[in-house]
């Protein structure tokens, strides 16, 4: 453990697998509140994103955010991720230059259907707000000096001269929002939406959410921006493993070919193999360590003073997952190896692993990110063969970039793939919109 100083704040930095599992995890009862930010939480998330809420607001949201963890929800949203994967794979097949664009529109597509029950079709400006949204939400998060010294929040207002330059962002965000949540909304309270988190958990009747129009009206923007961003970033890994490490892609394809057959006779991988394909379940685990998406997990806060082998932490103490050397804790840590996953609980993506965070405030989207990797990872090293295609530093992902983040070269395995794809594509009825795509990416 590290103890940091930085502003009014102390953070304590976890370094290794068993410190993280003794604080976060067992006692997570008393760690699993945040410490205030004025700035991010206030005034850019309108002290309503649950991701930086304190305990005692949290659990109203995440009570209801909770569903997204059952089998029922499991079992429904998954025909969507295989549903919207089909369309991936079409996608591949019609533009494979645009792989990376594929990935964001798949994570996109997937968790607006999943929070909506509709399939996205927003324009490129109104998917570039969203995409904002995150950025400048997460740009927010330690930028400001005042998040350091919270006690300035206690300031009279007028004195606040911080608000005029954060109040705007503040705004813009919550009507970007409100221009995505009014039409579902009224869809909804007129009967007319289809099957979605939003009308049968966080609207329905018997959930009795207590919060109003503007709290629900956050906790599924939330999730649509939290689902989308992570899910790419995790496939533009699982393309660099490819480039970097051919010996453990082709290992998995044999798995693949075992379980769904090898050409003519091949199907497309489906959620319901995934006893059978431990290996890519393994891939999808060590991808997030091998190069993880968040380096510092946000700060779980004491709520109480605590022991711990003869240390005290006070009550506001902030505990802050340091996934870089607690993922490197490990045999042949730069390597890219799944089989270091092979123990048993290789669906179980949270097990053993901390990029998710942990104890209570645990990602409440983690199986199903767990299962759109799984499905896509899988049909990925079935049909697809990944090349670099000119000079790339391996160290560094380029996570936010937008445009192709590393020159790849990708092509079909063969024509009897091809052909797959877009058997099953059409079966999806999800070809004609694939080719709506490819004809929209001017590259
Ligand atoms: C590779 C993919 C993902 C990673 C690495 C990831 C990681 C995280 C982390 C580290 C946290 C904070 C946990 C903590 O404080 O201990 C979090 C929270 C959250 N994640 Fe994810 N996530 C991923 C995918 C998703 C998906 C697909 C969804 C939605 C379907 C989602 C929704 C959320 C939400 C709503 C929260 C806030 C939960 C709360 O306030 O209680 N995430 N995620």
């Amino acid at each position: 453990m590290t103890t940091v100083h930085l502003g009014a704040k102390t953070w304590v930095f976890l370094n290794s697998k068993r410190v993280v599992a003794e604080i976060i995890a067992k006692r997570g009862s008393a760690t699993n509140t945040r410490s205030p930010m004025p700035v991010s939480s206030g005034i850019v998330s309108h002290d309503r994103r649950s991701l930086l809420m304190p305990q005692d607001k949290w659990a109203e949201p995440r009570r209801v955010m909770h569903s997204l963890l059952s089998g029922t929800a499991l079992q429904q949203y998954g025909e969507w991720q295989e549903t919207e994967s089909t369309q991936m794979m079409a996608e591949y097949v019609l533009k494979p230059r645009a792989w990376y664009r594929h990935h964001y529109r798949y994570a996109n597509s997937v968790v607006h259907r999943i929070a909506f029950g509709e399939r996205l079709i927003k324009s490129t400006k109104e998917l570039e707000d969203m995409q904002n949204c995150v950025t400048f939400f997460v740009g927010s998060i330690g930028t400001s000096v005042i998040d350091w010294f919270p006690d300035l929040d206690r300031l009279p207002k007028f004195l606040q001269v911080w608000r005029y330059y954060w109040k705007p962002l503040g705004d813009w965000n919550y009507d970007v929002y409100r221009s995505w949540w009014d039409p579902i909304r009224k869809k909804v309270d007129a009967g007319k939406a289809g099957p979605s988190f939003v009308r049968d958990s966080l609207l329905h009747p018997e959930t009795k959410y207590t919060g109003n129009d503007e709290n629900a009206m956050y906790v599924a923007l939330q999730l649509i921006e939290a689902g989308s961003d992570t899910t790419r970033e995790a496939l533009n890994i699982f393309v660099m493993a490819a480039l970097e490490h051919p010996d453990v892609f082709l290992k998995a394809r044999a798995e693949v070919d075992r379980v769904c057959g090898v050409g003519k006779d091949a199907r497309l991988p489906r959620l319901s193999d995934m006893e059978q394909l431990n290996y890519i379940c393994a891939m999808a685990k060590e991808l997030l360590r091998w190069r993880p998406i968040f380096v510092l997990t946000p700060d779980h806060t004491a709520s109480k003073d605590i022991e711990f082998e003869g240390y005290v932490f006070p009550e506001g103490t902030g505990f802050v997952i340091n996934e870089v050397p607690v993922g490197a804790e490990c045999e042949r840590p730069d390597d890219f190896w799944p089989e270091r996953w092979m123990d048993g609980h290789e669906t179980d993506i949270a097990h053993g692993l901390w990029q998710f965070g942990g104890g209570r405030r645990i990602c409440v989207g983690y199986r199903l990110a767990q299962r759109s990797l799984f499905i896509n990872i899988a049909r990925l090293v079935q049909c697809v063969d990944f090349r670099p295609a000119g000079f790339y530093n391996p160290k560094v992902l380029n996570l936010e970039a937008t445009d192709e983040p590393f020159p790849v070269q990708v092509t079909i395995r063969s024509k009897e793939y091809e052909e797959l794809i877009f058997q099953e594509a059409t079966a999806a009825e999800v070809l004609e919109d694939a080719k709506l795509v490819r004809d929209n990416i001017k590259l």
